[in-house]
């Protein structure tokens, strides 16, 4: 059986005191007791060294929140998937909704953004999710198998190394969290698409994230097609991202 993943996403949140602060705590919690799951934390790039450090022989794995679709050179602001490599990042998210909102990063970009990332060795976690009025017009599925297709196509033989996560936008940060029977059908969905590019898609990862919390997670995490989630702004908490991760 695959192992689920928990995996924070900090945004555009921290400092070198709080970060310092938050992964100790979340430490020192896993200390007690261990996890049965994997687990990581994307922080924003200024902080990778820091965290790399504070992260030394834990177990919890470094990720990133965004990588550039170019290996290198005249691209002012932007982070190399072989930089994000230099700091042991092992996960790099890739398309998050705000990316695709706020950046305008169409399906093709996200695709070779994955493909970046896999061609340093690290495991792109490609997030796709429709908006409130995409769900309201029963365009999910066709939204989301748009989007993972997209990638699927560019990443060839290498669908396997993927990790996707199901992202409704309407839920991102709003307290609104899908059902677990809305988020399994979907995951349904994706992971027969999965199955088609790869034929096993059974050791392919797939999260669920939109205001995934402590609350919450036990029931979304107990669904067939849910192997873990991607959490915004429980992961800022320890408690709660502890408490995910013991119901993972
Ligand atoms: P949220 O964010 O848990 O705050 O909704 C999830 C995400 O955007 O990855």
């Amino acid at each position: 059986m695959k192992r689920k993943l928990i995996a924070g996403n900090w945004k555009m949140n921290g400092s070198l005191s709080a970060n310092a602060a938050l992964v100790q705590a979340i430490l020192s919690g896993l200390s007690q007791r261990a996890a049965h799951c994997d687990t990581a934390v994307c922080v924003p790039s200024p902080y990778l060294a820091q965290v790399q450090g504070l992260l030394a022989g834990s177990g919890v794995s470094l990720g990133a929140q965004d990588v550039s679709a170019h290996e290198g050179g005249a691209y002012t602001g932007e982070v190399s998937a072989a930089m994000l490599k230099d700091f042991a990042v092992r996960y790099c998210l890739v398309g998050h909704s705000e990316r695709r909102s706020y950046h305008h990063e169409t399906d093709a970009l996200v695709a070779i953004k994955a493909q970046m990332a896999l061609a340093q060795g690290l495991t792109p976690v490609v997030c796709v999710g429709e908006t409130l009025a995409e769900r309201e017009a029963n365009q999910t599925e066709a939204v989301v198998k748009r989007q993972l297709a997209a990638v699927i196509h560019a990443v060839g033989h290498c669908v396997s190394e993927l990790v996707v996560a199901y992202e409704p936008v309407w839920a991102i940060g709003t307290g609104k969290t899908a059902s677990p029977e809305q988020a399994q059908q979907v995951h349904a969905v994706l992971r027969a698409q999965l199955q088609a590019a790869s034929g096993h898609a059974d050791r392919i990862r797939i999260l669920y994230g939109g205001s995934m919390n402590a609350a919450n997670a036990a029931q979304l995490l107990s669904q067939p097609d849910i192997d873990g989630g991607l959490i915004g702004g429980a992961a800022l908490k320890p408690a709660d991202f502890l408490t995910i991760i013991a119901a993972a």
